[in-house]
Parts: C-alpha cells; structure tokens; sequence
C-alpha cells in the first residue's frame, strides 16, 4: 500500500515536472475569433482575450503580422494562469478622441504573470490631436498604453508609435520590466511623455529607445526601486523624476537608478522637480551614473522651483527634502552654458549630494559652468565645470 503510494505520488510528481517543462500553452489567435485585417478588432480581442484569462494553464492571445484597427480596449485580469499577449502587426487607434474608462487607448488591467511581445507596434495616430490643447495639457486625449495594477510583468519588443498623449503610464504596478521597448514620436508632439511612472515599484526599463516630444521617462510620487538602464532618449526633455509637491497626499520617491544611458538633443539631462509652496513629500537614494549628453540644454539639474507658467507662488520654498543623490561620470556635450544646476529649496536644503566625475562641454564659445544654491555637494574626480560653491 504505501510503496504504492509511494510510486501514485513519484508519477504525480514526473507528470508535473513534464508538464511544467514542457510549458503547455493555449493559444488564441484573434483570427479565429473573426478578427481581419483592415478592420476594427476589438470585439475578436476581447473575445480571445476572455477566453485566455479565463485557462487553467498558461495562454497566449495572439496577434499575427497585419494592420488592424482597435478601438480603445481594457485587457481586464484578474486571470486563472500566466497570460501573454504576443502582438506581431500594428494595432491603429482610431483618429478620434474616444478613450476607456481610464483615459487611454489600451489599459493592461489587474494581471498577475504577464507578458506583452512580439515585436508589433501601438500605433496612436497622435497627428490629428496633437496642440489640440494649446500649450495646456489635454486630459482627455488618450494615453496610448496604460499598465494598471499589473504584478510580475515582462514587455518586450513593442513599439509605441504617436501617441495622442503619454506612450505609457504605469500605475500600482510591482515588478514590472520593459525590454527592447520602442516609443517614436515627433519633437514637436505634445504631452507625448514616453512613459510615466506612479505608485509603483521594481520597475525596470532596460535596452530602450524612447524618442519623443515631451519627458523620456517620468518617475511621479510613490515610485520605489525604479531602475532605468541602457536606454537612449532624445529628442524629447530628458530623464525627470517629479514634478513633486503639486497635490496632496503624494508618497515618497525612492531608490531610483538611472544608469548607462544617453540623452541625445533633449531639452534636460537628468533632472528632478518639485514645486514651491508645495505640499510636503521626500525623494531619495537616487542615482545617475554613466551618462552621455550629445547637446542637451540642461544635462545635470535640480530645479526646486519649478513653476511653469506661474502657477504657484514661488516665493514660498519647496516642501520637497532631497536627500542621497548622486551624479557620477556623467560625459558629453551641453547645449546651454549652465551644464550643471542644482537649485534647492532654501526651506529644505538637499542633503547628501553627491557629484563625481562630470566632463561637460558648452558647445559654444565660452567655457560650461555649474551653479547651486542651498546644497553643498560632496566632489571627488574630475569635474567640468568645476563644481559650484553653494550660496547656502
Ligand atoms: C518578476 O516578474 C518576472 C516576469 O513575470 C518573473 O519572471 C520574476 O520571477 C518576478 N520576480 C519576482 C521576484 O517575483
Ligand atoms: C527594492 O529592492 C530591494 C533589493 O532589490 C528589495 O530588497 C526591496 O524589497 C525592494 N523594495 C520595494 C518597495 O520594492
Ligand atoms: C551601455 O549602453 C550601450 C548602448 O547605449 C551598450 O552598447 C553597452 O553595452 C552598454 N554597456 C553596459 C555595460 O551595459
Ligand atoms: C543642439 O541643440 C539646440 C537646442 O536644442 C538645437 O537648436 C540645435 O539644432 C542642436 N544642434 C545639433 C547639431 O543637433
Ligand atoms: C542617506 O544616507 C545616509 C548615509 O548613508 C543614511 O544614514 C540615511 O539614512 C539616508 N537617508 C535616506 C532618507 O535615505
């Protein structure tokens, strides 16, 4: 009886191992669900997309080469088993404004294991939104990509292409990675930010190029152990964490590594903003390290007063303490005299500033310089612009 048992339990246990290894896998391609190229697929991706979620083992909602139009779309977990959604063609919004529930075009929702590739693109076709808004931000364009609450996510070889608004916003995510993730839109788009980040942590975007009208990468509140590395930005305005300080209740930044990467023509580097007369909130253990600047107007800045267009009061300083930064070995040429700026709040001075090794060149005549106020930054290397005296 118990050899017996003893071999039910040896069998049960080869079966799973086989079937693990063998990585059984339902696949639901969303031309057996009536979807055809050139026409709007959304109610076939809903319904291969129902289908996946709903399997017991490991499923694929598959996409093939082709040009389909999509109108906006919520992939909703949660879902039984690991999910992949493999795009191999190029899904077009439509030119009009309609949105999801969530304001955007497409919104990953709610899923645990999943996986987005293929190599397809989300085509936004932003031309016809674009500066619909003047210079304001316009809320109700839609974000081309939203990831909401997903948990242990892999996206890789996608493109993002003319967003009517952001490319991609992350939100309440945990252990999210972006590989090979293509974002193309013109210089001239607005509020086209590459992808913004919020609430979120062990985001990591990686081997990337994101080029685009407005920020490259966005770090918002409440981001932790968000690590971005051997991406290219440009053109667009850099690599920014914040802007801080504007709303209530907003949750700490920390531990965000920024980190062999290069910003070609942007209008920043790196740089990290937070409002005056804001509310309060903290960011820190942030790092930027092997960075190349190809003619970037501010490489390096910390801007504690930031307030464009004159919405706040900027007399009243930042509530925004900025604590353990470090810019290290950070190369390349500077499109602005000013090649390195650290403006900190006179009511919060930044503590622990840590500047090592900066080689920037002004690409006019006269040499780059540094400039700071309430930050006394510890140096060591070589440093040019020599490195500012604080004014604190
Ligand atoms: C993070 O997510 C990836 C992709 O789903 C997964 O392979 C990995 O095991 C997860 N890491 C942790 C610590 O759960
Ligand atoms: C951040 O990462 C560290 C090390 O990778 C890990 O120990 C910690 O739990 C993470 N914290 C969050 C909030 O993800
Ligand atoms: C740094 O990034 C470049 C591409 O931008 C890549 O070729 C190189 O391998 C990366 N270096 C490391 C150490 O990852
Ligand atoms: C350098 O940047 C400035 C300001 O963004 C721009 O006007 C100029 O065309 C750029 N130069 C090159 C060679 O790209
Ligand atoms: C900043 O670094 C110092 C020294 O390593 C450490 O004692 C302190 O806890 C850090 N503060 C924050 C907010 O991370």
């Amino acid at each position: 009886m118990m050899k017996d048992m003893a071999k039910f339990v040896v069998a049960k246990f080869v079966l799973v191992l086989f079937v693990s290894t063998t990585r059984a896998l339902s696949v639901f391609d969303v031309t057996k669900e009536g979807a055809k190229i050139g026409a709007d697929i959304n109610q076939a991706l809903i319904s291969s997309w129902n289908k996946a979620c709903a399997s017991t083992i490991p499923s694929k909602v598959f996409i093939p080469k082709g040009i389909f139009l999509l109108s906006p779309m919520t992939f909703e977990g949660p879902c039984k088993a690991a999910i992949e959604v493999e795009v191999q063609g190029t899904l077009k919004a439509l030119t009009n404004s309609k949105v999801t529930k969530d304001g955007s075009w497409v919104t990953f929702q709610r899923i645990e294991h999943f996986t987005l590739s293929g190599g397809g693109t989300f085509d936004g076709q932003g031309a016809s939104a674009w500066g619909n808004c003047g210079n304001n931000f316009c809320q109700q364009l839609p974000i081309n990509i939203r990831f909401d609450f997903i948990i242990n996510g892999f996206v890789h070889n996608i493109r993002s292409l003319n967003s009517k608004q952001f490319h991609v916003n992350i939100l309440g995510c945990n252990n999210l990675t972006f590989q090979r993730f293509y974002i193309i839109a013109p210089a001239d788009s607005h509020n086209t930010d590459g992808i913004h980040i919020g609430r979120s942590s062990g985001i990591k975007i990686i081997d990337s190029h994101i080029r685009t009208g407005d920020d490259c990468v966005s770090i918002g509140d409440g981001s932790k152990n968000v690590s971005i590395t051997n991406v290219k930005c440009g053109p667009g305005h850099g690599i920014s964490i914040g802007s801080l300080g504007k709303f209530e209740k907003e949750e700490p930044v920390f531990g965000i590594t920024v980190k062999n990467c290069t910003l070609t023509n942007t209008d920043n580097g790196v740089r990290i903003k937070t409002w005056p007369a804001s509310t309060v909130n903290s960011a820190s253990m942030i790092h930027f390290e092997d960075i190349n600047m190809v003619n970037v107007s501010n490489p390096i800045l910390i801007d504690q007063v930031y307030c464009p267009w004159n919405q706040c009061n900027a007399q009243v300083p930042s509530r925004v303490k900025l604590s353990n930064i470090s810019f290290k070995r950070i190369r390349g040429t500077s499109a602005t005299p000013v090649a390195m700026k650290l403006v900190c709040s006179s009511g919060m001075p930044c503590q622990g500033v840590e500047v090592a090794d900066i080689q920037l060149k002004y690409i006019g005549k006269e040499p780059a310089i540094s400039e700071c106020e309430n930050v006394k930054p510890m140096i060591s290397g070589v440093m040019n612009p020599p490195a500012c005296r604080s004014k604190a």
